[in-house]
């Protein structure tokens, strides 16, 4: 039997233990032995004294070669026998001795010779706390998406210590919490079970990332930990809407902005990342009008103009801008736009009413427009300025807001100007301004207010006298500055009484013209000149007129040859003035006294001494007809001496009329009386009748000779071609005159004149000879045909003359 020892050394708790060992090992081992000891002691370190513990002597164990047998590998102890004592031989390592295994130990068996005794010794290696716990990795990425509901949980890897008990891991701490808690599950296994829960959702969009130290510590003294940094990574999720920037945007944008113009840029911001986060823009829900004008850019989110903007359209937009990202999630920018407005409308005129024709008697103030002025444009872009051009007698006055008259301003004188061009301007008060003008053109309607005027007041015309009736006298004209009828102008005669005569017997006015014609013939002798009122009368209503005077002067003719009064010439009595003989130089024989009815020049006389029986004796006064003798009176001058005197007036051309003057140069009555019975008349010459009887004797002589010569020439010709004829029995060619060869063929007709001149000395028994008295013109020349009676009677008293001069007849026979 083999009795158990109680080994001190060992713990009361491994009693039980020891003491089943003790009946197993029973059969083979004699003795055993339990010792404890720390792992990690250094070699050599004591075990425990063997040799005690066993009974056994120091010698025993030296005589008995006691040693140790393993039957491991590995011999963590060794024997000193010499003092009965165990020491570390190799260090021993808890850890790679049993790893997790509790409790530790190894036995080895120490062997005795002679005899033989097995002893077996177990030693309890003893934890130390000499591992920390460690993670498998540093650290740990996570990448969670941000969305994750709390409470979701994340498994973590759990760290691992060596030690055991104690030593081992005892506690796990996650820093920081605020989104995770840690939760350890112990698991029936024994192991660990480590695992996050969120418990507040993450936000990529606050935080991307989390940084989270994971700590495990053991129990030791001093505790070990280990730590292990758990990376998180955010990642996004669509759950942020775009968000625009603003929440209202306004611009303000000028009408007829050219296309392009930016208006403004709306933007959006998304919280999202990437995909999610882009964002683009667009109007999906505008007006149809605002569609037209507006475009945004679909990336930008750059508002730009697109069309025509009127202000006067529309004053302002409200776009609504959709910002979308990618995931659905939208949001509306509005967008307020304020036109602003351009000066880009011409203020118009429109003329409501409008009278074109004006009264020249209307009063300042007569309105003779109406019309109404807009602007279109807003502001002072809308305000209108009205003017009209300034040189005329109107004026612009407005009545109502946009509404204007124009009236006159003035008195108006259709006479002055008749018509006025009223220009009207608007303007608007713009930067630049616009306007517009309207031109009305107003005539002056005439009044008859504007009498007729004659050139003159007063009219002096001359007529000749002897005039014919129906002699248009002179036209006098009257103007009238009115129009129309009012200018239309007849003229009247004022009618009155003139010596007798009525007015309306001597002149007459034509009513259209004013042209004055005499109706009678006038005689300055009888009447010299008369005056008379013409009225010149518009045929406006009431009509108008005005009057002239008009003095016809009738003007002296040459009509009235002189008259002499003395000597006074009767028809058969002789008269005579007597000149003594003894009578001087220059005695007044007597004086011829003649007037003419005529005036001025006409009646201006003059005297001449035109024959006389003596020239040398007699001179008459040029102007005062006095009868003078030139020399003295001898006793052989005749007692009978004739003077013809010829009394000539000025007139153009003159008239004149003779006087026979019988001067007795006697100193006694009865020597006169005895003279003058016989005392014949004188003959009359007229220096210009005796020339001209020279030469027309003359060429009625030539021209005699030369009838006579052709007509010889003629005869003598054709009795000698009848002679010839005759003898020669040839057939008788009858003879043309040389006029009648040639009517047709050269044109030119000749013409053959046979002048018949018949000369006598008696014009009562001259004929013609020659010539056929059907086409026979006579021309009668008389030098004196305009003579008066007395002058008649004294050329029968030549023609009877027995002495007389050749009385000349020319008669011209045309064939
Ligand atoms: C008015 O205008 C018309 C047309 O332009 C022109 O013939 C006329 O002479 C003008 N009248 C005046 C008074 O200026």
């Amino acid at each position: 039997m083999m009795a158990c020892m109680w080994i001190n050394a060992g713990r009361v708790r491994w009693k039980t233990l020891f003491f089943t060992l003790c009946l197993f090992m029973l059969g083979s081992v004699t003795g055993q032995a339990r010792y404890s000891i720390l792992e990690e002691q250094a070699k050599g370190s004591f075990v425990g004294n063997i040799a005690r513990d066993l009974g056994l002597d120091v010698a025993r164990l030296v005589s008995g070669k006691a040693r140790i047998i393993t039957k491991g590998s590995r011999e963590y102890v060794d024997l000193n026998r010499d003092k009965g004592t165990l020491v570390i031989k190799e260090r021993i390592d808890r850890e790679e001795l049993c790893a997790k295994t509790t409790p530790c130990s190894f036995s080895f068996e120490v062997i005795l010779e002679k005899p033989i005794q097995l002893y077996r010794v177990i030693v309890e290696v003893i934890d130390i706390n000499d591992n920390s716990p460690s993670f498998p990795k540093e650290e740990i990425n996570l990448k969670i998406v941000e969305s994750v509901a709390a409470g979701t949980r994340f498994s973590l890897v759990s760290a691992d210590d060596p030690d055991v008990g104690k030593n081992d891991i005892q506690k796990y701490t996650l820093k920081p919490l605020d989104h995770f808690k840690l939760e350890v599950q112990s698991q029936p296994d024994g192991g660990r079970f480590i695992e996050m829960v969120l418990q507040n959702p993450l936000d990529r969009e606050k935080e991307e990332t989390h940084t989270l130290v994971l700590v495990a510590a053991d129990g030791g003294d001093p505790h070990r930990s280990g730590t292990v940094r758990i990376h998180i990574t955010v990642l996004d999720a669509n759950d942020n809407a775009p968000v625009c920037s603003q929440a209202v945007y306004k611009a303000d944008v000028k009408e007829n902005s050219p296309e392009g113009t930016v208006v403004t840029t709306v933007s959006a911001t998304d919280a999202d990342k990437g995909h999610y986060g882009e964002v683009t823009y667009a109007i999906p829900h505008a007006t149809k009008d605002a569609k037209q004008l507006f475009e945004v850019n679909i990336e930008t989110g750059e508002i730009k103009v697109v069309g025509k903007l009127d202000f006067e359209k529309s004053k302002t937009y409200q776009l609504n801008v959709q910002a979308s990202d990618h995931g659905g999630y939208t949001d509306t920018c509005k967008v307020i736009i304020h036109i602003i407005d351009e000066n880009d409308n011409v203020p118009t005129i429109q003329l409501m009413s409008f009278s074109n024709s004006v009264s020249e008697d209307s009063p300042p103030g007569t309105t003779i427009a109406v019309f109404n002025v807009d602007d279109e444009d807003s502001d002072g872009n809308g305000v209108v300025k009205c003017s009209i051009n300034s040189d005329i007698p109107f004026k612009v006055e407005s009545s109502l807001t946009g509404y204007y008259t124009i009236v006159t301003d003035n008195l108006l004188d259709r006479e002055i100007l008749a018509e006025y061009n009223i220009t009207i301007t608007v303007s608007d008060k713009g930067s630049p301004p616009l306007s517009s003008s309207k031109t009305i053109n107003v005539k002056v309607s005439d009044v008859n207010d504007s009498p007729p005027q004659f050139d003159q007041s007063e009219y002096s015309k001359t007529v000749p006298e002897n005039n014919s009736p129906g002699f248009s006298v002179f036209t006098l004209s009257a103007t009238d500055s009115d129009w129309g009828q009012n200018a239309r102008i007849s003229y009247f005669l004022e009618e009155k009484e003139i010596n007798g005569f009525q007015l309306s017997s001597l002149v007459s006015v034509n009513s259209e013209n004013g042209l004055i014609h005499a109706l009678k013939s006038f005689d300055y002798e009888q009447i010299k000149w008369f005056e008379f009122n013409v009225t010149a009368r518009d045929a406006g209503s009431p009509p108008l007129s005005s009057v002239a005077t008009v003095r016809l002067i009738v003007q002296d003719q040459n009509d009235n040859p002189p008259q002499v009064l003395y000597p006074v010439q009767t028809g058969g009595s002789q008269v005579a003035e007597m000149v003594p003989r003894s009578a001087d130089v220059g005695y007044l024989v007597t004086k011829v006294v003649a007037v003419d009815v005529d005036s001025g020049q006409n009646a201006w006389l003059s005297y001449k001494l035109q024959k006389a029986t003596d020239r040398a004796l007699f001179i008459v006064g040029l102007q005062n007809g006095e009868i003078r003798t030139i020399r003295q009176v001898t006793d052989k001058d005749a007692v009978k001496q004739r003077l013809t005197v010829i009394v000539e007036d000025n007139g153009q051309p003159s008239r004149s009329a003779s006087v026979i003057v019988n001067v007795a140069v006697a100193d006694s009555f009865p020597e006169v009386l005895s003279e003058f019975t016989d005392f014949a008349h004188d003959k009359e010459y007229n220096d210009n009748l005796t020339f001209y009887l020279v030469l027309a004797l003359a060429v009625v002589s030539f021209l005699f000779i030369a009838c006579l010569v052709v007509i010889i020439s003629v005869k003598i010709y054709r009795w000698r071609q009848s002679r010839v004829l005759y003898h020669s029995s040839l057939p008788v060619i009858p003879y043309y005159p040389p006029r009648y060869s040639d009517t047709l063929g050269t044109g030119t007709l000749q013409h053959v004149y046979n002048y018949e001149v018949c000369r006598t000395t008696d014009s009562r028994k001259s004929e013609c000879k020659l010539g056929r008295a059907g086409s026979q013109n006579v021309l009668i020349m008389d030098a004196s045909s305009s003579g008066t009676m007395q002058r008649i009677q004294s050329e029968k008293s030549i023609l009877d003359e027995p002495d007389s001069p050749l009385e000349v007849r020319t008669h011209y026979c045309f064939e």
